[in-house]
């Protein structure tokens, strides 16, 4: 992928090369009331947000906000009622506009555009769901699902052909002819959803999209959200105030308070080491089993055999090293299985000991990748009486993770334990 021109911050560290920075977000304050600017003069600015308020009648919705969004990542903004998520989220399309600082989405500078530029620019590049789904209730789902191509004047066959693609990829295909009205919740912001992404956006901002929902529908959006990303790839920025969809869909969290971010990491950061209180707060029923992940965790293997020794080689090195047993790896080190010292003897008890271990003493070991969370590794260490090897996306060794690793991890360090 072609390197961005744009210089990345260098607090921000965006998680995989592949993640250019899509979104940029420098010093961006919005401040309501008037005469709004003479709040970012002077002492004034740092003053806290009750005495702003108390001293000048304005509110400030959001203050200093830096950040650096990826393309292709899954970043959740979350925080306590009037921390300023909703602000941002419309801030950065210019729903509201900023008070100060600026944005970047593709390098264009979206603070400076004009309204027609604007317009045209947000059109092409987002699709937005919030909570109340905003359908237009006299027209049919699929009426609704090609609004925002009708809105672009995309001719009639084409937009519809589009809005019943993206019903079906939501999972609402059959129900074109419906009005909203006899859409369950669900399926109502399912719609939200598909007219959103009729227009193929680049970025997808949404803002509680599942809040209106019960919590075993919720569950299945979340769910059927984390499979359509995988497919969609898209750059989605996401509002919630639940921890455990934050935790479930996010690539990337910010934290807000009062109008600031407290805290920006991914999962596993904020969860295992809350920048405060009030993060500590928000994460305290996280369970360390959903965030933890194999890479975190493991450790290099101590002893490792290759295929192309011989087994009395092998078989001293376990001897060596008193173990009944090592992974075996091909010489571009991946990953072959695991090879136990009693079959490596019964090989040098044979007329002809073969010059390699052979295949057929290597058993293949159940693997899991850097980013498995230890929560899906339960099912693999309970009959397995092995480390758990992780491997990389081409099958190389990355390390090991054994039983007591993982129940070491996820039972809380001395003095932090807050039961
Ligand atoms: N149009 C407005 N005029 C004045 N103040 C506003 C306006 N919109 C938001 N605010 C203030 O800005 C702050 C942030 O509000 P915002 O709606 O962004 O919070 P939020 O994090 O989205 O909250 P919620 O979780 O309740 O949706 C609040 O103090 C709010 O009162
Ligand atoms: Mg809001």
């Amino acid at each position: 992928m072609a390197e961005s021109k744009i210089q990345k911050e260098p607090s921000q560290d965006l998680t995989a090369g592949e993640n250019r920075p899509q979104v940029l977000i420098k010093d961006l304050w919005k401040v309501f009331g008037r005469d709004p600017k003479r709040v970012l003069k002077g002492d004034l600015s740092t003053k806290s947000k009750e005495e702003i308020q108390k001293k000048t009648g304005c509110i400030v919705g959001m203050r200093n906000i830096n950040l650096t969004i990826g393309q292709g990542q899954f970043y959740i903004l979350m925080g306590l009622s009037g921390s300023g998520k909703s602000t941002l989220i419309r801030n950065i399309i210019r729903l509201v506009n900023p008070t100060a600082g600026t944005i970047i989405i593709n390098g264009q500078n979206v603070t400076k555009m004009s309204g027609e530029q604007l317009l045209q620019f947000r059109r092409k590049t987002f699709g937005m769901v919030f909570q109340h789904y905003g359908l237009l209730p006299h027209l049919t789902v699929l009426d609704n699902a090609a609004y925002g191509l009708k809105v672009r004047d995309v001719p009639r066959g084409e937009r519809y052909a589009r809005a019943m693609r993206t019903l079906e990829t939501v999972g609402l295909k059959g129900w074109e002819d419906y009005y909203p009205g006899s859409l369950s919740g669900g399926m109502q912001q399912r719609v939200g959803l598909a007219r959103a992404l009729a227009n193929d956006p680049e970025i997808l901002l949404m803002d509680e999209p599942f809040s209106g929902l019960d919590p075993l529908i919720r569950r299945q959006m979340q769910d059927e959200l984390v499979e359509l990303q995988e497919k969609l790839q898209k750059t989605i920025i996401f509002v919630t105030h639940d921890l455990h969809e934050a935790l479930k869909l996010g690539d990337r969290i910010a934290i807000m308070r009062n109008g600031e971010v407290v805290q920006e990491g991914t999962p596993e950061e904020i969860v295992t080491h809350p920048a405060d209180d009030y993060v500590q707060e928000f994460v305290q029923d996280a369970s360390p089993a959903k965030v933890l992940t194999a890479g975190s965790i493991m450790e290099p293997a101590k002893v490792l055999l290759y295929a192309w020794e011989g087994p009395k080689t092998a078989l001293t090195l376990l001897r060596a090293n008193k173990r009944n047993a090592a992974f075996v790896l091909d010489k571009n080190h991946k990953l072959l299985g695991v090879a136990k010292a009693e079959s490596l003897a019964r090989l040098l008890e044979q007329e002809q000991v073969p010059e390699r271990i052979p295949q057929s003493s290597i058993r293949v070991v159940p693997t899991v990748k850097e980013d498995t969370i230890l929560e899906d590794m339960f099912s693999i260490i309970s009959d397995n009486p092995y480390p758990v090897p992780v491997v990389t996306g081409d099958g190389r060794m990355a390390g090991i993770v054994t039983t007591d690793q993982i129940f070491e991890s996820l039972s809380p360090a001395e003095g932090d334990a807050h039961v």
